[in-house]
């Protein structure tokens, strides 16, 4: 167990923390698994635990109170415990959530997603966003008659074999028909469709280049421009796996804004603000495919966060979302710059507001980072180092105000 104090006295316990830990490790492998095993990476402040969640506040086990940045890492969109979210999925379960065939919410929710992104002209449901970039890759091969999808070296497209470069248990067979190219590099792009040409499938994009201990990347036009142009001549599907950036940056694909759409698009995380669901949707063209090709999962239809996906995109659209978090976002950046001007550190800031990145100049194993956030998470704001944060519409002005307070003072104690 260990405690840690908090300048102004107020002592941070994290004594139930520490218990589930111990505990943990002996019936866990490695404590924590996955994206959740902040233990090894992540300041020792961190909780590993948390209890409640309302807004964009979180408790942890010990009655620790946070400001939460990281949303969940990205499901949380328009904040925790939303009642209005809550109550369509209560009610959606109260009288039916799964059985041996789906509920009328699947319909309502296709055509409404059908009515709002522009590229779609229908959907498929399943659980995560691996599901949903999986079953594009399949869908495109299935179109296509070929093998070969283009992926950016770095980018992340969940943990499933076919996208997991970072693991043991994923031979390098796993990867034969996948291709690198450099995000944003065109030279890279034509080179990769070149060596693929004859056998292309589709060629797989991130909403930007928002790849975890990298600085974040806007997607260029001119990029976007060649892929939609490769993929057309190809007869490749341009498939934009907007899992993360999804809902944030725009109510319509992330893509529309550059006047580009895609031909199938993964979608996850925060389209039911947290409850589970994934969805794909795709143009005519990959209607029939998506027919021949098979996908399922026992909870895939489930309908309580079908219910959810719909009052969540009623309070997005209602609220203006994406606007409201690159405002909120841009408050936190702008006073995130001030602080570290005036304490004299260096840091980078990237990617849009709404999912803003903070990192320190010269710090390659982000030792800075992580002394600034296990300081901040000390002063009851939760940030990341390396992997980008999220807004959501339930932050407000007040508790980006209440967030730089503290941050001033995580950076007044970094040294
Ligand atoms: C861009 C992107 N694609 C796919 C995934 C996989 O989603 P999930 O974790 O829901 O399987 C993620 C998850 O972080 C993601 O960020």
């Amino acid at each position: 167990m260990y405690s840690s104090s908090i300048e102004d006295g107020v002592a941070k316990t994290m004594e139930r923390d520490s218990e589930l830990r111990e505990r943990a490790a002996q019936v866990i492998p490695g404590g924590m698994y996955g994206h959740m095993s902040v233990l090894r990476r992540m300041p020792p402040e961190y909780p590993q635990y948390f209890e409640r969640a309302e807004g964009c506040h979180l408790w942890d086990v010990d009655g620790n109170e946070y400001i939460d940045y990281m949303c969940s890492y990205g499901p949380m969109i328009a904040g925790y415990a939303n009642p209005r979210i809550r109550a369509a999925a209560d009610a959606q379960r109260a009288q039916l959530d799964i059985a041996n065939a789906p509920a009328p919410v699947i319909v309502e929710l296709a055509e409404r997603l059908v009515k709002q992104i522009s590229h779609a002209d229908w959907a498929v449901f399943a659980k995560n966003g691996n599901d949903a970039t999986t079953i594009c890759v399949m869908c495109a091969r299935a179109c296509a008659d070929q093998p070969v999808i283009l992926v950016a070296n770095g980018a992340y497209h969940g943990a499933q074999p076919w996208a997991n470069y970072m693991s043991k248990g994923t031979p390098k067979e796993d990867h034969q028909h996948f291709l690198p190219y450099q995000f944003n590099n065109i030279e890279s792009l034509d080179e990769a469709a070149s060596k693929a040409h004859g056998r292309l499938a589709g060629i797989i994009v991130s909403a930007f280049r928002h790849d975890a201990g990298h600085h974040q990347e806007l997607t260029d036009l001119q990029f976007a421009k060649r892929v939609r142009e490769i993929c057309d001549r190809e007869g490749a599907a341009l498939i934009l796996d907007d899992v993360r950036a999804g809902l944030r940056l725009s109510l319509d694909a992330s893509w529309s804004a550059l006047g580009i759409h895609p031909d199938l698009s993964a979608w996850g995380k925060g389209i039911a603000n947290g409850e589970p669901l994934a969805a794909v949707l795709g143009n005519d063209f990959y209607r029939e495919a998506m027919t021949k090709i098979f996908v399922t999962g026992s909870f895939w239809y489930q309908a309580a966060p079908m219910a959810a996906a719909i009052e969540t995109l009623n309070v997005l659209s209602e609220q203006n979302g994406p606007q409201l978090m690159e405002r909120l976002g841009q408050q936190l950046r702008s006073g995130l710059y001030e602080q570290a001007q005036r304490h004299g550190h260096g840091i980078i800031q990237s990617g849009p507001p709404q999912m803003p990145t903070l990192m320190f100049e010269d710090d390659p194993k982000a030792e800075k980072g992580i002394a600034f956030c296990g300081l901040a998470v000390k002063e009851g704001v939760y940030l990341h180092p390396w992997h980008n944060m999220f807004l959501s519409t339930a932050h407000t002005e007040n508790e980006i105000e209440k967030t730089l307070e503290a941050t001033d003072r995580a950076f007044r104690q970094l040294s």
